[in-house]
Order: structure tokens, then sequence, then C-alpha cells
């Protein structure tokens, strides 16, 4: 079953907590946070002290996206804030290894994710300690943003190799992901879909379902 995963990036900030509540009440499976830095990526978004506060709202599982460049520093905030995923880059600056076996070691599911431009062969030597692989299918750093069609073949390499390492686990993709782009992800094998601007501005409830409906589609 695919699972969705609101990511509040898109929620209207001045009502924050009742955003999460409606992805919760709307039959989300996990609420997304994207977490930047203004280095690892041009944005600045959510730090530990708003993921404590709306973890009064919803017992929903926290994924956390950490688009950071220093990761390293900032696991043990997370930890503490509620988190219950955390999802690092490949691309940043740190020692892969320690940081997972960190998230790990706190409680937490261990992700790892791919930049578009980053092949899979650098998320190999990982593979068998993660929870999630995430696969990016846009740029990070900003919602809103044009699925990249070309990032579809890795998805598709992805999943091959956890089918044939065995290990289940759960291969997300994130960015550009909506009703026209569903179906050929989870085709490809992603089980997770990330999605921001498809969500919120409108019946959050009506857009999770009518996501979930074209996921599952094929
Ligand atoms: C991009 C973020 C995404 C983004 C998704 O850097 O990691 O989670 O907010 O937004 P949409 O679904 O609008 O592309
Ligand atoms: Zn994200």
């Amino acid at each position: 079953m695919v699972k969705i995963a609101p990511s509040i990036l898109s929620a209207d900030f001045c009502k924050l907590g009742e955003e999460v509540v409606a992805a919760e009440h709307g039959g989300a499976d996990m609420i997304h946070i994207d977490v930047m830095d203004g280095v690892f990526v041009p944005n600045l978004t959510i730090g530990p002290p708003v993921v404590k506060q709306i973890r009064k709202c919803t017992t929903l599982e926290f994924d956390c996206h950490l688009m950071v460049q220093k990761p390293q520093t900032l696991i043990q905030g997370f930890l503490s804030a509620g988190s219950d995923l955390i999802t690092i880059h490949v691309e940043s600056d740190k020692d892969t290894d320690a940081v997972l076996d960190e998230i790990r070691a706190g409680g937490n599911k261990a992700g790892l994710s791919l930049n578009p431009g980053t092949p899979l062969s650098e998320a190999e030597p990982f593979l068998e300690k993660l929870d999630l692989l995430l696969v990016m299918t846009v740029h990070p750093g900003f919602s809103g943003q044009k699925f990249m069609p070309e990032v579809v073949q890795k998805i598709r390499d992805a999943y091959k190799r956890i089918e044939e390492l065995g290990t289940g686990i759960d291969l997300q993709v994130d960015g550009g992901i909506g009703l026209e782009t569903a179906r050929s992800v989870v085709e490809a094998g992603a089980n997770v879909l990330v999605a921001g601007s498809a969500i919120y501005g409108g019946n959050v409830g009506e857009r999770i379902a009518a996501l979930r409906m074209a996921a599952e589609s094929y």
C-alpha cells in the first residue's frame, strides 16, 4: 500500500497546527517536515523548536527531511523534539555511517536521500542499514517545482536493488508529486509519496484521497 506524506512546507504557517491535524484527519500516513539550513540549499525553514510544538497536535509519524550541510549537529535536537524518522542527504558533509547510527540509537528510523544528479551507487554502501531511501524528484530547496521524469529510472533501479537485498525498506519520492506524476513513480517502485503543493492550498482530505487513488490506479 502506498503511504502519503504531506509536506508542511506548503501549509499555511499562520495555522500550522490546524494544517497538521487536517492532514491526520484527511488520512495522511506521516507528516513530512522539510528542514533547510540556507547552506545545503538556498532556503531556510523549520527547526526542532517548531517540531516540538507541532508534536502536540498529532500522533502521526514525523518524517524529518534534513537538507542541511552538517546533519550531525542537529540529530539530537530533532530526536528530543519528537521526530520518528530522520533522513539525511548523502551529499552532505558528514560521516554517513556514524550519523545513521546516531539516528537509530536515538530510537528513530534512519533515511538517506539522493539529489536528482546523485547516482544510486552513492547510497549502496548504506542500503542495508536504512529504513528508507529517498529519491529526490526535484532539486531540493523549494516546494512547487516541476517533477523531473529523468529520475524515474533511478527509482526503478533503487526498487530492484531493495528487492534483491530483501530488506523491505521504504522507497520514498519527493518533489513535484501530484495527480499527473504519482502513478509513474509508484509503477517504478516508490511506496512513500511526499507531496506539498498537491495537498495544501485546497481541501486536504480530498486531495490526499485523490492522490492515493491516482497512485494506486495502475
Ligand atoms: C523540496 C522538499 C519537498 C517539497 C515538496 O526541497 O524536500 O518536500 O516541499 O513540495 P512539492 O510537492 O510542492 O514539490
Ligand atoms: Zn522533503
